[in-house]
């Protein structure tokens, strides 16, 4: 069943069957993930990598994450390791990406690891992404479904806003659940987070048993696509505000902020869950409305919060004073 936009379909046995051949003929469809939408590719062919890389205008190189079905599926590509497995175990499926050493025989396309010795590895928990692994037979290439540096998309239509008509086939897995990208942790040394997400430092902490690294406290920029201006609307963004202009977006969090035509509150309960899963659809409906630049309260760093604002700073770091 097609949907009011010709290239979004309804996940069914025979949308799944249509994305599979669209997979197997190296091109490029839009997926649904727990966390946010991605551009999938088969991760074996160059040809389909290289189309996203093309397609998200993303610099060459800026790795990709890959997506496995389970444990089983990764062990000819990747060498795995004692941390990795204790946090499978407990977190997979789930918004989680490993950063593990390439098996030299590994299938995995050059281009999609930007040529390095290294592989980002996910086990995505959204039950239309995890169908499609099921019956394909290669694991999929998937960044963010958006244009390189932008902001991510979170629902089927948002490709669609991304892409428009580029992207010929887009799986409808609703809205995601959690609205952020997945928690990042590098497993090929001391365990290091390179980025912050619903799974918190503290949970990975607990399980692992050991100290945690932060990649910004490291001297060096471990992957390129850390780059310090991201998630970006495309207009300028003030964090920490305790009021605005009435001629920009105020976003709020909690009930102590007004109501008014500018204001968009993230969670009048002040639920953090809420706030992250409607952040990048708020800075989406605030562009549309064409205000020109956004402002927004200062959000609580705890749980996902640390995500949240890790994501705020990059989306305002172009207009810090
Ligand atoms: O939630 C998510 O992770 C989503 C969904 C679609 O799975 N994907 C996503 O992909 O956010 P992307 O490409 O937008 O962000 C992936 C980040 C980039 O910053 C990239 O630099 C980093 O992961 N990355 C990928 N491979 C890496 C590697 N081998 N070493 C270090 N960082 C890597
Ligand atoms: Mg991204």
């Amino acid at each position: 069943m097609k949907n009011i936009y010709l290239n979004i379909y309804k996940p069914n046995s025979k949308s799944l069957k249509k994305a599979k051949k669209s997979l197997e003929n190296n091109n490029v469809i839009g997926l649904p993930t727990e966390t946010v939408y991605g551009l999938a590719g088969n991760a074996y062919s160059n040809k389909s990598v290289k189309k996203i890389f093309y397609l998200k205008k993303r610099p060459a190189f800026n790795p990709l994450i890959i997506h496995f079905e389970n444990l089983n599926d990764l062990k000819n590509d990747v060498v795995v390791n004692d941390s990795f497995i204790k946090l499978y175990k407990i977190l997979c499926p789930g918004p989680i990406t490993f950063i593990l050493k390439k098996n030299p025989n590994s299938k995995i396309s050059k281009f999609a690891c930007a040529k390095g010795g290294t592989i980002a590895v996910r086990f995505p928990k959204h039950p239309v992404a995890r169908k499609l692994l099921k019956i394909l037979k290669v694991p999929l290439a998937a960044p963010s479904a958006n244009i390189s540096s932008k902001l991510s998309s979170t629902s089927a239509p948002d490709v669609v806003d991304e892409f428009g008509g580029k992207i010929k086939f887009i799986l409808d897995g609703g809205r995601c659940k959690i609205g952020l990208e997945s928690t990042i942790i590098d497993l090929t040394g001391e365990p290091t987070i390179l980025r912050q997400g619903s799974i918190t430092t503290g949970r990975i902490k607990k399980i692992l048993k050991k100290k945690i690294n932060f990649n910004y406290k490291l001297k060096k920029i471990i992957s390129p696509g850390h780059l310090k201006s991201h998630y970006s609307p495309g207009i300028p963004v003030y964090m920490n505000r305790k009021t605005s202009n009435t001629d920009e977006a105020f976003i709020t969090f909690g009930k102590k902020f007004k109501n008014a035509k500018n204001t968009f509150n993230l969670s009048l309960n002040g639920n953090l869950n809420e706030a992250a899963n409607n952040l990048y659809k708020t800075m989406r409906k605030i562009k549309k409305k064409r205000f020109n630049s956004i402002s927004i309260c200062k959000i609580p760093n705890r749980g996902i919060g640390n995500a949240i604002n890790e994501r705020l700073k990059k989306a305002s770091y172009k207009w810090k004073k």
